[in-house]
């Protein structure tokens, strides 16, 4: 199967990508499943690879998913160089009332700190896709995006993105990062449509739009029934409803990327289908 691939940057690259989050966090599976999961979508043609520094278990050693995927591909037979490795700086884990949280802190000097670890543990010298992962409301937006122009320029990162991210944001970011910001990460699903202002920016200025949580996230969603009408078109059409929902994702703009996070190989197999499915213009219509 050719997988769909669409133009991130300077990368053409898959716009199924695996979101690799699951496999290091809380609830992650064990090891070897999480290699294999790695390895199986890479096996059936996924290019896309999404990590960040705080991808571990709170209270627990840092940047578990970037070691992880570091050796996933160091043990897969396949080639390397094909594969975009975008990772995040700018969270950390925490606890908040004895429950795992996200802290965040996008000051320069730790981003800068943070996206050098970052390479190490991923074992590039350069990284291909740098995010900040998300504004720190105690700092200036600008200043977290100068330390991220500065990544670029001492070669630490190849390109940027930005997650998170407001149009404004988004808009006083391209004017510090130039040609270098290639893609803006938000969340993006049919429990979570608030970010389409975004994607809609992102198509008019020429930037790349990265679904994360497609599919509404790993835990349990709140608002199941957003998903009968893809439940109802998977029937009709003999597919995951899951796929329903990432082919009318990508259906919003060739812009696009998703990012289905997977414990398993069989859910990332059947979500890498989803860029072969062609939704009708009535179809699409039914959807929303
Ligand atoms: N930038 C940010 O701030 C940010 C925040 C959150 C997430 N992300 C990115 O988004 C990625 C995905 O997020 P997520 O894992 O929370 O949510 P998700 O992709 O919306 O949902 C993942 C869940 O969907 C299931 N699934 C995936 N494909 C399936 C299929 N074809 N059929 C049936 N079930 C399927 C998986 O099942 P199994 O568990 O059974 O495999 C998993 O439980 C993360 O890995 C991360 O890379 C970024």
């Amino acid at each position: 199967m050719t997988l769909l691939t669409r133009t991130l940057g300077s990368h053409q690259t898959t716009a199924v990508g695996l979101g690799c989050m699951g496999l290091s966090i809380e609830g992650k599976p064990e090891r070897g499943q999480a290699v294999e999961t790695i390895h199986a979508a890479l096996d059936a043609g996924c290019r896309h690879l999404d990590t960040a520094w705080s991808y571990y278990e709170s209270g627990g050693p840092e940047q578990t998913n970037e070691n992880l995927v570091r050796e996933a591909l160091a043990s897969w037979k396949g080639p390397r160089d094909e594969v975009l490795v975008a990772t995040k700086v700018g969270h950390y884990r925490n606890f908040e009332d004895g429950e795992p949280s996200w802290g965040v802190d996008g000051r320069p000097e730790n981003l800068i700190r943070r996206a050098k670890e970052s390479a190490m543990a991923l074992g590039v010298d350069a990284i291909d896709l740098l995010y900040l992962h998300r504004p720190d409301p105690e700092v200036p937006y600008q200043e977290s995006i100068q330390a991220m122009a500065q990544l670029v320029q001492e070669g630490v990162a190849k390109e940027v993105g930005i997650s998170n991210a407001s149009i404004e944001q988004i808009d006083l970011a391209r004017g510090i990062l130039g040609q270098t910001l290639v893609a803006v990460q938000n969340q993006f699903s049919p429990i979570f449509l608030s970010s389409r202002q975004e994607l809609k920016h992102t198509q008019q200025v020429g930037l790349a739009f990265v679904a994360w949580s497609p599919l509404g996230g790993f835990r349990k969603p709140k608002d199941e029934a957003k998903f009968d009408p893809f439940r109802q078109l998977a029937e009709e059409r003999g597919v995951s409803y899951q796929q329903v929902v990432l082919a009318w994702e990508l259906a919003q703009g060739d812009h696009v990327f998703v990012l289905p996070g997977a414990h398993r190989p069989q859910t990332i197999l059947d979500s890498l289908g989803a860029g072969q499915l062609e939704l009708t213009r009535e179809e699409l219509g039914r959807l929303g």
